[in-house]
């Protein structure tokens, strides 16, 4: 069994754009430039955001966050991200998610313009997307794509049995799993909460991608011997042991599936490190206008 190593691999990948920003601003060019927009005070997001911005620090770029307090309107907040789509110093920016009750997330992602949607939420960049045109792709599967290339794991003509059908990880994976590519051109079952014979169809997997969101959900009585199991999940659970009072736990039971499978991610430095990645990577394209230049 190997462990995909997510953060080192996250480490190279920043290096390789640090270097390409600094050959950009040697030649008199401005860096990328990303704007977060940060709603309320949730805990999660603060951390998010906050370690987008340290990688954007590592990566040469500029950044931005831009704080609201939670009594913001939906329409002062779309009034933002109409000044951000304007902005000509400002090459992508987020939203961070989740948004307080009274805001209509769907109407705030709609009022990103895609050309700056980073984050690959925008529609216009979901429907390309899934028809295989040019366009931002959402951080987490580019993350999980990229590892799999790195890693050189075959997937041609794979079954990846995804669990979670969530707009942000369950359904983009799937169609970039099931694209004519390499990392891709695998046959995708996508399970959910109403799935039946959830533990025979992972059984059959030659790729497991685990993105519900339960704590060690995904035991090894559930995974074909050999299989690749990737670990989507980031629940907070409470341990007094540890100085934030919580560790990070994934969906699989990686003590017990681990011996079961030929590559593993862990929880924490799998997955999550690639999603910041990936947002970099997003933002370094952005600059240069290279996503939408037909
Ligand atoms: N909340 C949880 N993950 C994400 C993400 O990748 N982007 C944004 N904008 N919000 C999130």
């Amino acid at each position: 069994m190997q462990i995909i190593d997510g953060k080192k691999t996250a480490q190279d990948i920043k290096k390789e754009i640090a270097a390409e920003v600094a050959a950009m601003v040697e030649a008199g060019q401005r860096p990328p430039h990303l704007a977060a927009i940060l709603v309320g005070n949730d805990g999660g997001s603060e951390t998010y955001v906050a370690n987008k911005v340290k990688a954007c620090e590592d990566c040469g770029f500029e950044s931005s966050t831009l704080r609201f307090d939670d009594t913001i309107t939906e329409d002062q907040l779309i009034a933002e991200i109409q000044r951000l789509n304007e902005d000509p110093n400002v090459d992508g920016f987020i939203v961070q998610l989740p948004l307080p009750k009274h805001i209509n997330e769907e109407r705030v992602i709609e009022a990103i313009d895609y050309h700056k949607d980073v984050d690959g939420f925008q529609p216009i960049n979901v429907g390309r997307l899934s028809i295989g045109l040019p366009c931002f792709k959402s951080a987490t599967p580019s993350g999980i794509i990229e590892l799999l290339d790195r890693y050189g794991i075959e997937t041609k003509g794979k079954h990846a049995v995804v669990i979670g059908r969530s707009n942000i990880v369950g359904k983009p994976i799937a169609m970039l799993l099931m694209q004519k590519a390499q990392p891709g051109d695998c046959t995708v079952t996508v399970c959910h909460s109403s799935t039946k014979n959830l533990k025979e169809i992972c059984l059959q997997a030659d790729i497991v991608i685990a993105a519900l969101g339960r704590p060690e959900f995904v035991k090894e009585d559930m995974i074909k011997p050999g299989a690749v199991v990737i670990d989507v999940g980031t629940t907070r659970v409470p341990d007094a042991s540890r100085p934030s009072g919580y560790r990070l736990c994934g969906d699989v039971d990686y003590a017990n599936v681990a011996e079961k499978c030929s590559f593993i991610t862990p929880v924490p430095g799998g997955v999550g490190p690639m999603t910041i990645c990936s947002l970099m990577k997003n933002t370094l394209l952005a600059r240069k206008g290279e996503v939408f230049n037909f």
